[in-house]
């Protein structure tokens, strides 16, 4: 199988839309301090280009999650691969994450993250393709919602490759 990719939104309209995502977090949170949580692997390329554009103060972290997929039996859970080394009680946590899709890794994820208490809780997605949504999530900044179609690039994978373009791209598969 060949591999194509086609891009479907260029460096230049991302550079842009992270531009005016900062500009929104930086005009709600005033001054204050943000402490942003990054779904790992993802979410990665995003929080740190992100993260320079914001002139709060800033500290980053990471998290790491595995959700259990669409499985019969135990659909819905996720396990906590990597957690947060400290506690959130009282801070202003913005999760990062790099693309919504069922809504099932963010819903429980940002359960859990409400548990500890934290001073406000908030979510910023690269992307989102509401069409494929079974649980439900409140999205406070997306950058672009998207159709159905499996996307790579700045973050995103397909078998862990392709992360590493600056672009994103549409992935399809031809007979060689
Ligand atoms: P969900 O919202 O729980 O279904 O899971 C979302 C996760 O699935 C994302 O964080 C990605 O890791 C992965 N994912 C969903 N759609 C895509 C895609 O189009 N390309 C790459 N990864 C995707
Ligand atoms: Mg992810």
């Amino acid at each position: 199988m060949k591999e194509k990719i086609e891009t479907l939104i260029s460096t230049s309209a991302i550079e842009k839309r992270l531009d005016e995502l900062a500009e929104a977090i930086n005009n709600d949170y005033k001054g204050e301090e943000i402490y942003l949580v990054c779904v790992l692997k993802g979410g990665v390329f995003f929080m740190v280009d992100l993260s320079k554009r914001i002139t709060c103060p800033v500290t980053l972290h990471f998290m790491d999650v595995s959700s259990y997929g669409d499985g019969t039996e135990s659909s819905g859970h996720i396990k906590v691969l990597m957690d947060l080394d400290e506690s959130i009680e009282g801070k202003n946590v913005i999760v990062v994450e790099d693309i919504i899709d069922s809504g099932r890794t963010l819903s429980h994820l940002l359960n859990l993250l409400k548990s500890r208490n934290p001073k406000s809780l908030k979510l910023c997605t690269l992307l989102d393709k509401p069409d494929r949504r079974v649980s439900h999530v409140d999205v406070d900044y997306t950058g672009f919602t998207i159709p159905d179609a499996f996307v790579v690039g700045y973050g995103l994978d397909y078998a862990q490759r392709y992360r590493n373009l600056n672009y994103i791209g549409v992935i399809s598969f031809e007979e060689e």
